[in-house]
């Protein structure tokens, strides 16, 4: 029973290690979102995106309720909470 208990203990914590932060995975975002990002870019620059705003854009992606390409399957490798974390991130930049 000890062991067992000890078991889940240790999936517990490895499980919150496996979160990202919101300052790590906007790393990825800023290889295509430009910080500044040419006139005539398809990419826009996530800068002027409220938190709420990048939020919601990030769950529409995830959950389909876009016609969007590329987004979708990006949004699709993070959780809830990762994609709560990055737009609380990026909403600061
Ligand atoms: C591989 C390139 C790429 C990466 C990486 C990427 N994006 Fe995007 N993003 C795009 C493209 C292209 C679009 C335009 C929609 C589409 O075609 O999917 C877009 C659109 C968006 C939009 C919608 C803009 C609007 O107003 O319609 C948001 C918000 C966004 N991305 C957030 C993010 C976040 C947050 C990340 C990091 C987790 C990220 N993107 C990573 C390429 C990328």
């Amino acid at each position: 029973m000890k062991r067992r208990l000890l078991l889940i203990l240790g999936l517990v914590s490895v499980n919150s290690h496996a979160e990202l932060s919101g300052q790590s995975i906007a790393l990825n975002c800023f290889n295509c979102h430009n910080r500044k990002p040419a006139a005539n870019s398809a990419i826009p620059s996530l800068s002027d995106y409220s938190q709420q705003r990048l939020q919601q854009a990030m769950l529409d992606f995830k959950y389909d309720k876009t016609n969007a390409t590329l987004m979708p399957r990006i949004a699709k490798a993070y959780s809830d909470a990762e994609i709560s974390a990055v737009a609380a991130y990026l909403s600061q930049q």
